[in-house]
């Protein structure tokens, strides 16, 4: 355990753990990872009293929760959650990928779900508080990281539907490998037919457990049909893409164009998915934002206009998708193998998050 360098982290109370994992016990657990399975010795947390603001910030150890049954998140959804990872690099210093990006999306979702917004000095402040008491957990190995958490919901025990007024925001984290088992291997996408995961005006762009609450039928669909991953299609005409579970999805045209959903309000801006655009821009490649019918996915993939399918997200990083099915099709994208342009770009972009290519953009940043 290290101490908080920051003043914004040092602004979180460290109570340490009394009985933290061994060194061999966490070795251990570092060099079988699976991810969201294993969590380290410590968590943040605040919380929110209406009228009063944030208070109470603490570096606990990990464990359990106390709750109310009648705690408001239990029963009317009131949550909100961010993904970002902390990639530890060769010389051994641990760095963020772009943490105020993810600062800026969770007050977002915050205002969608009517809940109080963080200072991004605490959310940035929490961050840099538990890596420093839980270092060690970040893994080292190729393809490693420590994906980390934060998460908001009402915890004030009302049963009347109005925005809770008793909030906690905690953070926890979690040693991670790839998102998908078997490694950085051409995933298969099933397309949900008759089930959305947003509609317009709804929280597609919130990054709430609702959602992924309504994703889930059709997830475990996908799953039965051999798929690791479902993809939606809009709610108003169910004829275009939007986006995966968890993830947004990109096409590559065989002229080299390179096309992914624009954003309607239902889509949730990934900040890979940013990135990704980013850096393909500025490698002189065509990116277009527009809305993609499922059919002309379904005529490029078989006539061979569409060379790739790929999706990205802070879990999954970049990922080739070799299959796309669903009731009506079965349809292999570029012979079931990862694509040059899909495994090209996925380089492009972790060679910055592990430091072995410069960073131009100033995505990085140092916290360990
Ligand atoms: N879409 C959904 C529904 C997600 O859950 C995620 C993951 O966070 C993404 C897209 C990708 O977002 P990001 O790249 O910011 O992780
Ligand atoms: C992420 O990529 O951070 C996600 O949130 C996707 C999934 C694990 C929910």
């Amino acid at each position: 355990m290290t101490a908080a360098s920051s003043s914004r982290a040092e602004a979180f109370a460290v109570q340490p753990h009394p009985q933290p994992l061994s060194a061999d016990a966490r070795a251990q657990a570092l060099s079988d990872l699976q991810f969201g399975t294993q969590f380290t010795d410590h968590m943040v947390r605040m919380q929110w009293r209406q009228g009063e603001g944030w208070a109470d910030r603490r570096v606990d150890p990990y464990g359990p929760l106390q709750m109310d049954p009648a705690a408001a998140v239990l029963h009317y959804a009131q949550e909100i959650f961010e993904g970002l990872k902390a990639y530890r690099w060769d010389d051994g210093s641990v760095w963020l990928f772009r943490p105020e990006a993810n600062g800026e999306r969770f007050n977002k979702s915050a205002r969608r779900l009517a809940l109080p917004e963080v200072e991004l000095d605490d959310f940035l402040g929490s961050i840099e508080a538990l890596v420093a008491a839980d270092e060690a957990w970040v893994p080292g190995s190729e393809e490693s990281s420590l994906y980390l958490r934060p998460f908001m919901f009402a915890s004030e025990a009302f049963l009347g539907v109005r925005p809770a007024h008793i909030i906690d925001y905690l953070l926890i984290a979690s040693p991670v490998g790839p998102y998908f088992q078997g490694g950085v291997k051409p995933v298969s996408i099933w397309v949900a037919q008759g089930y959305h995961r947003a509609g317009p005006g709804g929280t597609g762009d919130a990054k709430c457990g609702g959602n992924y609450a309504a994703s889930l039928l059709p997830q475990q669909q996908a799953f039965e049909n051999g798929c690791q991953q479902v993809l939606f299609l809009d709610a108003r005409d169910g004829r275009y893409l939007e986006e995966l579970g968890g993830m947004n999805v990109f096409v590559v045209r065989k002229d080299g164009t390179i096309e992914t959903p624009r954003l309607t309000g239902t889509i949730l801006e990934g900040i890979t998915r940013s990135s990704v655009i980013r850096l393909l821009e500025d490698d002189n490649r065509k990116v277009v934002e527009k809305d993609i019918t499922l059919d002309e996915i379904r005529a490029g993939v078989d006539g061979g206009d569409i060379g790739e399918v790929f999706a990205c997200g802070t879990a999954a990083v970049v990922t080739p998708v070799g299959r796309l099915a669903s009731p009506e099709f079965d349809l292999t994208v570029n012979g079931g193998e990862a694509g040059d342009v899909t495994m090209a770009i996925r380089k492009r972009l972790t060679d910055i998050q592990y430091g072995r290519a410069e960073d131009i953009y100033g995505w990085m940043q140092r916290i360990a």
